[in-house]
């Protein structure tokens, strides 16, 4: 959508946007643990990313008393020396907050989010998803301006 580089300066459009779109991360990878060790190292998660680790936004540390709950669970290559312990730093918390509430949950006027039934309608018809999408932003089942039957 257009809508999508509305605040962004440079727009990076097609090759030059490395990653995947993260509008919707929210949803596809709601767990904090994978956000975490995503952030920490790409390829404990996804073999071969070509993502740059984000380190600076841990700590490694030796381990007090007892481990921290909060510790990375690392294993094998990736895992600290004995003794060692992995934790996300208040910054790495913060990011991680944000990538889980990045959520399409509004419709846009260009892509309203398509009820349960003019989505099986679509799928059982293939066709365009016009008939019965609201022509508004508004809540399922609420008013559209569509004209009056
Ligand atoms: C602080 C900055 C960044 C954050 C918060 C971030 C976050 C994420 C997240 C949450 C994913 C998983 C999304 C998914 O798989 O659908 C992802 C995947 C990915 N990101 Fe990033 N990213 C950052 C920087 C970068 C940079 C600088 C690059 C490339 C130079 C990059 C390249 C990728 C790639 C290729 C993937 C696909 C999955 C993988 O290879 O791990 N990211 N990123």
């Amino acid at each position: 959508m257009a809508q999508d580089y509305l605040y962004d300066y440079p727009v990076l459009l097609g090759s030059q946007r490395i990653g995947p779109d993260l509008v919707n991360v929210g949803l596809r990878l709601p767990s904090e643990d994978w956000q975490l060790l995503h952030l920490y190292n790409p390829r404990t998660l996804v073999p071969g990313s070509t993502m740059p680790p984000y380190r600076f936004l841990f700590e490694k540390r030796k381990i007090g008393r007892q481990p921290s709950a909060e510790a990375l669970k690392l294993s094998g290559n990736f895992a600290p020396p004995p003794g060692y312990e992995v934790v996300p730093t208040t910054k790495a918390k913060t990011l991680v907050a944000y990538l889980l509430n990045q959520r399409i949950e509004t419709s846009l006027f260009e892509a309203p989010l398509p009820s349960a039934a003019t989505a099986l309608a679509n799928a059982a018809t293939n066709a365009p998803a016009t008939t019965n999408a609201p022509a508004t932003n508004t809540p399922a089942g609420a008013a559209t301006n569509s004209p009056a039957k």
